[in-house]
């Protein structure tokens, strides 16, 4: 029956991390102590108010328009305005059942070619794919922190003849790696862009979980090319929610269009209650903005606590500047693994997963490395979200958090990071 499906997605996949995750809750669920490292949900309860306003909303049955109500559509407006410091208007917004489906949708309706920067997020590739085009795969290395720089694109984009209009994915601050452009970088990179012909779906969807003021949204420094693309998953916890949206820049309306029209045809329009009720959050922007100030803080701490301590057993990586990811290589294990068989991430991630219950994602093809590279991504997500923020803002935010507030407010954490450090040394002997 294999002949049903495509050719072009013979290699094709559920999404690995949301297959892997089912797995681990199943473990979960039968008494295994397991420190799930895994899936990149945000561990924190929606903000306040934000389940009476849902509730408020749930007798409202119609169809709505398809790019969204206009409510919904100037709140996401003011919002940027707000805390990226651009103008558009809210016509030039689309929402839809998360930013992941709009995405898709215009990769559909895009006529060029595409490009995806490796490492990236396990669901581009995929898409491209599914979207009947070729992915054409930027290299980046962890010298350059993950980041493309002019030069080095500039020539990637000579050795492979792409002189054509092209979409760009790119992924700021970034999953899998952390990884965040200060504003020289974009603003060097956007003269690369205008003079290829590079159009930017810009996925900023963590945005607004970074760890200090320096995020500077694409759109502000290059806003003809850009689409930016965001919504309410990871900063607002509101994953489940399924609310995403775009942004379009004037001189590209007619891919504006486009997407509106193929979301007529496909999902329609995205649930009533969730959109009047989302509005209704994102225009009570002191909530929004307490809420952000506590969470960033306590992912702050997270990742410098991760970052801090794998650096001590000579794991390098990026520190990370925004997100719930760090990539961390392992190279330095690379001779004793070696030495018991273990040559492919896969390998050794099952083999920590087997000796320690530790459970992570490799680097290798998912998120478009090779195979042999020992980088994995580790979502440092897995704590008692509702307990650290209360302890938060017990403590308040005139206050920094103390030192030891990974250790107390976010054990699972803590420990599975030890367990994990403690696993590197024994096999360092
Ligand atoms: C980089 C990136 N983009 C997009 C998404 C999808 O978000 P949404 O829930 O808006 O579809 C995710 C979620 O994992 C992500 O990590």
């Amino acid at each position: 029956m294999a002949d049903l499906v495509r050719d072009t997605l013979e290699n094709y996949s559920a999404a690995s991390n949301l297959m892997h995750n089912e797995k681990i809750r199943e473990m979960m669920a039968s008494g295994q102590t397991i420190y799930h490292f895994g899936f990149g949900q945000s561990p924190f309860p929606i903000m306040n108010k934000a389940a009476d306003r849902l509730a408020k909303h749930a007798s409202e049955s119609a169809y709505l328009p398809v790019a969204g109500i206009e409510a919904l559509r100037v709140a996401i407006r003011n919002f940027h305005n707000k805390y990226d410091s651009i103008s558009f208007s809210a016509d030039d917004v689309i929402v839809g059942p998360g930013s992941k489906e709009l995405i898709f949708l215009l990769m559909n309706i895009f006529q060029g070619d595409i490009l995806v920067i490796s490492p990236s997020w396990t669901s581009y590739k995929p898409q491209v794919m599914l979207s009947g085009h070729k992915a054409n795969v930027v290299p980046t290395s962890m010298e350059d922190e993950w980041k493309i720089r002019p030069e080095k694109f500039t020539q990637y984009l000579k050795d492979n003849n792409l002189s054509g209009t092209k979409l760009l994915i790119m992924n700021n601050p970034d999953n899998p790696t952390g990884t965040l452009y200060t504003q020289k970088e974009l603003s060097d990179l956007s003269e690369v862009f205008k003079r290829e012909k590079v159009i930017v779906l810009s996925d900023e969807i963590y945005g607004r979980l970074t760890f200090d003021d320096s995020f500077v949204s694409m759109a502000k420094v290059y806003p003809e090319g850009t689409i930016l693309c965001s919504g309410m998953s990871k900063w607002a916890s509101m994953g489940g929610w399924r609310v995403g949206y775009h942004v379009y820049p004037e001189k590209l309306s007619a891919l504006k269009n486009a997407v509106r029209s193929a979301a007529s045809h496909t999902y329609t329009t995205v649930a009533a209650p969730i959109q009047f009720a989302v509005a209704e959050v994102l225009n009570d922007l002191d909530t929004c903005e307490a809420y952000m100030r506590h969470t960033c803080r306590i992912m702050a701490a997270a990742a410098q606590y991760c970052h801090k301590e794998l650096s001590e057993v000579g794991v390098s990586s990026v520190k990370p500047k925004g997100g719930f990811y760090i990539f961390p290589n392992f190279e330095i294990l690379r001779a004793k693994l070696k030495a018991r068989g273990i040559e492919r991430c896969e390998d050794m991630v099952k083999s920590l997963f087997d000796e320690t219950s530790v459970s992570v994602m490799a680097g290798g093809p998912a998120f478009l490395r090779p195979e042999t590279e020992l980088t994995i991504r580790l979502c440092y997500v897995n704590f008692d979200g509702a307990k650290a923020l209360a302890a938060s803002e017990r403590i308040g935010l005139e206050s920094s958090l103390p030192e030891n507030f990974v250790q107390s407010q976010c054990s699972q954490l803590y420990d599975g990071i030890q367990v994990l450090k403690q696993w590197a040394k024994k096999t360092l002997e």
